[in-house]
């Protein structure tokens, strides 16, 4: 079958996450991120006639374009508004034990960055949101309205990489209230040098403050053990990350459950009794073709890392 809905977001490394899960008909899989549901609606279709999937994301608009596009494969698709911090739970509601495939798509989507009033980008006018879903009490305005300096210079330096983080930090407290993206911008703009051909100097604090909004970081890392956990001998997981902290958050996980004894290097004894509960499928992160990065440039800073579940003895 083919996939002609037309979609706010364009998936990213989309073949490769079909054959990394390598979709059957008898399978189970998850999906943590639907988005708009296109990686979904590939699992869905390579698993056909068969093949079920619960599909969870906070974001109610999400759900609903998700939901329109694989109603064509009924009750094999089950969509959840739920985190998916909480995908083991929600599985195990569904009476599934193990499943077959996971997939994080991490981040946000293009709906969400082009829609003015989620407040995800400083390209438009709009309230300083930045919440994935609506259920998430702090949204960006009240965090940099309310936050100390040092606060914010940690949150801006922390999450998004920024040396000028304490200048910005300053200027932000100098300046509030501050309620919408392009007064946010601009303050940053005025506060730090431009340099050609470089980023606009707001995306690193627009970047943090999402991931602190959302508790980004956090989320994944505990996340990430559980989806180990929910796999069955064999199933596989996938993660696509956009930026260095998630992906070193990945790789960091992958290393350490791939491995049996996981003591400091020193010690002569092994006292930890760790054994590996995963092999890394691709010891380097698969990145998007040239040409995917021409059609889709939100797809450029995409790495997916692949693991899979141990069958032991
Ligand atoms: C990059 S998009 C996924 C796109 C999707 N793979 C597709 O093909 O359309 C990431 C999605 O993850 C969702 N998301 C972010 N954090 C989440 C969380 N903790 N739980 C569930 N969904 C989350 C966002 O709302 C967004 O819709």
């Amino acid at each position: 079958m083919k996939d002609d809905t037309p979609s706010p977001h364009q998936s990213v490394l989309y073949q490769e996450i079909i054959d990394a899960l390598a979709p059957h008909p008898d399978g189970f899989y998850i999906d943590a991120t639907l988005g708009a549901g296109g990686h979904a609606w590939g699992i869905l279709n390579a698993a056909a006639p068969g093949g079920h999937l619960l599909g969870l994301d906070l974001d109610p608009q999400a759900l609903e374009i998700a939901s329109q596009r694989l109603s064509v494969f009924s009750d094999r698709a089950v969509l959840r508004k739920r985190s998916y911090q909480y995908m083991q739970a929600e599985a195990h509601k569904l009476g599934w034990g193990q499943v077959d495939g996971i997939i994080m798509d991490l981040g946000v989507s293009s709906m969400q960055l082009d829609t003015p009033e989620r407040g995800f980008s400083f390209r438009f006018e709009g309230p300083l949101d930045m919440r994935f879903g609506d259920e998430t009490s702090l949204d960006a305005a009240q965090l940099i309205n309310t936050a100390s300096e040092s606060e914010l210079a940690d949150i801006i330096w922390k999450y998004g990489e920024d040396r000028l983080a304490r200048r910005i930090a300053r200027k932000i407290c100098e300046s509030r209230p501050i309620s919408s993206t392009l007064a946010l911008a601009e303050l940053i703009e005025k506060t730090t040098p431009r340099r050609a051909n470089a980023p606009h100097p707001a995306t690193r604090t627009f970047q943090a403050l999402r991931i602190a909004v959302n508790e980004e970081l956090k989320t994944v890392e505990t996340s990430i053990p559980q989806a180990i956990e929910l796999l069955k001998p064999g199933g596989h997981l996938a993660v696509i990350s956009f930026h260095s902290l998630e992906d070193r958050i990945v790789k960091t996980i992958f290393r350490q459950e791939s491995t049996d004894c996981i003591c400091p290097p020193r010690q002569p004894v092994c006292t930890c009794q760790h054994t590996a509960s995963i092999q890394v499928v691709n010891k380097k992160p698969i990145e998007p073709t040239a040409s995917e990065k021409e059609n889709n440039p939100r797809a450029r800073s995409a790495k997916l890392r692949i693991a899979k579940k141990l069958i032991l003895a």
